[in-house]
């Protein structure tokens, strides 16, 4: 006989366990199952620290993040330690430029429109507060100061310790092999087993496709090895908050750079910093090498040189990170069931793609909302996930 589970999480990273421990919470019999094992830094989660913000270009987005913080303010309770730690968002650049992130204009009308505090600032101004130099004149931006940082590893931390004193099973290890979804539940085949729950959640990051593809559907998603570099300060008394450039693209990346402040769990005199190229997607996660692009670290630098005085160039360490995108520049996440991607997809429940650490314990919440309630009162409307249109075809 198959173990029964009222839920069932494959893949035990933020939004796996989020999820697992809220639908425990509300009294689901609830595993976990994660192939590798849990607290590991494999897939999106590598690296220290993540951004967290309010700002969004798109209002669905927006909204979110608004209804995220209380989730987080809980989250920070139940575990008894600071997760966010505001040091201010400061996005600045052409403020007409448009990414995957959004547009700065766009983005401050909608902190208008949302009542959401900001400081507009020209390209002299943010050079003489923040120590850039060389800005282009007509660059401009925002600093939304309740933005900041989200300590990782402690957010992880306190997501599985929640999830094992409510009672998840959380097994590690275990890779699942197969989905069969049916009228009445879903079968989960594993290398140890076979498992029966009448819900299943996908939180396996970029291997998504990988469980999807036997069912005969696929998500349209590029995953990006990105750069993540660590700089010494040059000047010991500067510190940042998180940033953001937006630039014109070059013909060769997406010429966007971003990086964090100080923070109190890292080395204190660095700081990191990564390009946002959404260039050069792979073709599946396995083929990630963990080893930065040397070109991309190399137009850090130079950027470095240019804009950054207070950081020496030269790296002192080098990381990546695997970003999981929709091709479509137009969403940002798949979030809902797979009923419109497979048979009997109503009892699947994909979370997948997207920069989307910042919303993690709302994604858990929404996830068991889906999972155990069959709806949410969130709008995921626009977020729903749908088949890819093509195969992708420029993947290395
Ligand atoms: C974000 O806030 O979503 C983000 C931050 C840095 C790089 C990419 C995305």
């Amino acid at each position: 006989m198959a173990e029964e589970f009222d839920l069932i999480v494959v893949g035990g990273g933020p939004v796996g366990l989020s999820c697992g421990w809220q639908a425990r919470e509300r009294g689901a019999r609830t595993l976990v199952l994660d192939k590798t094992g849990f607290l590991n830094e494999q897939c999106g989660t590598s690296g220290a620290e993540r951004h967290w913000r309010l700002q969004y270009t798109q209002q669905d987005l927006f909204r979110l993040t608004l209804a995220a913080l209380p989730e987080w303010r809980r989250l920070e309770s139940l575990a008894d330690r600071k997760l966010i730690h505001e040091i201010g968002s400061l996005w600045f650049g052409d403020v007409t430029v448009s990414t995957n992130e959004g547009r700065i204009a766009d983005t401050a009308r909608n902190m208008d429109r949302f009542d959401v505090r900001y400081e507009w600032m020209t390209a002299a101004e943010i050079e003489r507060r923040f120590g850039f130099r060389n800005l282009p004149s007509h660059f401009e931006g925002f600093l939304q100061p309740d933005g900041g940082t989200i300590d990782v590893r402690a957010t992880l931390g306190a997501l599985y310790g929640l999830a094992q004193a409510n009672g998840v099973v959380l097994r590690g290890g275990e890779a699942v092999r197969e989905l069969v979804p049916d009228a009445d539940g879903v079968t989960v085949r594993t290398d140890r087993g076979s498992y029966r729950a009448a819900k299943v959640l996908l939180a396996t990051g970029p291997f998504v496709n990988d469980l999807l593809e036997p069912l005969g559907a696929r998500l349209d998603v590029n995953i990006f090895e990105m750069a993540l570099v660590s700089l010494r300060l040059a000047q010991p008394d500067r510190d940042f908050p998180f940033w953001f450039v937006f630039q014109q693209p070059t013909e060769d990346d997406t010429n966007l750079f971003y990086g964090f402040g100080r923070n109190p769990w890292s080395p204190h005199e660095q700081v990191r910093l990564g390009p946002d190229f959404e260039v050069n997607p792979i073709r599946h996660a396995s083929k990630a090498t963990g080893r930065p692009d040397p070109r991309h670290v190399d137009r850090v630098s130079a950027w470095v040189a240019e804009h950054l005085p207070a950081l020496d160039p030269e790296p002192v360490r080098g990381s990546t990170c695997l970003a999981v995108l929709p091709a479509d520049p137009n969403r940002q996440f798949y979030l809902g069931t797979a009923g419109n991607l497979v048979p009997h997809g109503e009892n699947v429940v994909v979370c997948a793609a997207g920069w989307g650490f910042k919303f993690v314990p709302l994604l858990g919440g929404i996830c068991a909302d889906l999972a155990l309630e069959g709806t949410t009162t969130h709008d995921i409307s626009r977020l729903s996930p749908t088949r890819a249109a093509h195969e992708a075809t420029s993947a290395r």
